[in-house]
């Protein structure tokens, strides 16, 4: 039985939060939102706890998870170093979607970082995350609230889709407001390295420190070896629905593709002109807006049952690069 306690956004109410905590603190498993997407949470100190957030989302055992820290002040809990470029960086852009992988405390259990040296870590900004870290007191592991592979929860209702029935609890606070996921920087590597593209851009990373290395490794490890660069799965972040890229905005593949009968759906600008029988949702050409919807459009595309997603291809550049991203690894079948 999952319970759902739903709690105001920005001013959470303190007995629910405690009781979210107090799941957390005995094992429990805790979706909640993120200024990013929903995570799914669960005492990062207890292996036995970790081990359910692995089973719930049926994630492979080599992929390490984030840990989700109150404040700085957390970091020796997890982390055996705190580089100068990621203080530079965490007063900048935390509380907030920037997360960076560090060297590992040998105290956090291996089942955290899929057994691997290092480990990932961030302060969310979303006030009822913050106020849930605060309140449970100990670092928190949250991988996005999805089953793996499948497409991020930017609301309850998409985290309810995947893990109906497989976790204790679920805050819901209404829609995320960033849309997509944060920006994974490995600052054990000199320079800093680039491991998933996020709401915090290269250049808005580089106005702070100096050029990052942003080339992005996109082959998945075999026989469940720990990756050498996780997350990089070449399909990831897909809806259920097979999902096609499109030049322009779209509709020559959509009027193909609905002449043969098919049920379509179609991603595109908002002023393209109607194809007949297909079912359309504008996002707006503005990088932050797109961002911000996009999933929820994938979402409701999958919810009403088209046999293809079409997504016109946004436009290039830095803005762009997180959603280039995703698109490449949802059409990935
Ligand atoms: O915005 C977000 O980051 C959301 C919210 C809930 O905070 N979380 C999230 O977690 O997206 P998840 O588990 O879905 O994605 C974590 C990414 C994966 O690509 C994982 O492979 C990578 O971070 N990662 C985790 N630990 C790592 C490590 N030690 N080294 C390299 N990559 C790591
Ligand atoms: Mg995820």
């Amino acid at each position: 039985m999952t319970t759902i306690l739903t709690v105001n956004s920005t001013d959470p109410d303190p007995g629910a939060i405690a009781r979210a905590a107090a799941v957390l603190r005995r094992g429990g498993l805790v979706a909640f939102p993120t200024e990013t997407v929903y995570g799914l949470g669960a005492n990062a100190l207890d292996a036995a706890a970790v081990a359910r957030v692995f089973e719930a989302k049926g994630r492979p055992p080599n992929n390490p998870l984030i840990v989700h820290l109150a404040g700085v002040d957390q970091i020796a809990q997890v982390a055996a170093d705190w580089p100068a470029v990621a203080a530079r960086l965490a007063e900048r852009f935390w509380p907030g979607p920037l997360t960076f992988v560090l060297p590992k405390r040998r105290e956090l259990p291996d089942i955290v970082t899929a057994g691997g040296p290092t480990v990932a870590v961030r302060v969310p900004a979303h006030p009822v995350a913050r106020a849930l870290l605060k309140e449970a007191g100990v670092p928190v592991a949250a991988p996005s609230a999805n089953r793996s592979t499948e497409l991020s929860p930017t609301t309850a209702d998409h985290v309810l889709r995947g893990l109906a029935g497989r976790i204790d609890l679920l805050i819901d606070s209404g829609p995320t407001s960033g849309g997509i996921e944060s920006t994974v920087l490995d600052v054990t590597v000199d320079p800093p390295r680039l491991l998933r593209p996020g709401l915090v851009t290269p250049a808005q990373i580089e106005a702070v420190i100096a050029p990052i290395t942003r080339s992005i490794e996109t082959t998945a490890s075999a026989a469940g070896l720990p990756l050498r660069c996780p997350g990089q799965m070449p399909k990831h972040y897909a809806p259920r629905t097979l999902l096609e890229l499109a030049d322009g905005d779209g509709r020559g593949r959509v009027e193909e593709l609905s002449k043969t009968g098919m049920r379509v759906g179609w991603l595109t600008w908002k002023d393209a002109p109607d194809v007949l029988g297909a079912v359309r949702i504008e996002l707006p050409l503005e990088p932050a807006a797109y961002t911000a919807r996009l999933y929820a459009a994938l979402h409701d595309l999958d919810v009403a049952a088209v046999a293809r997603i079409i997504v016109a291809r946004p436009p290039e550049g830095d803005a762009w690069l997180a959603v280039h991203d995703r698109l490449r690894r949802a059409a990935h079948s």
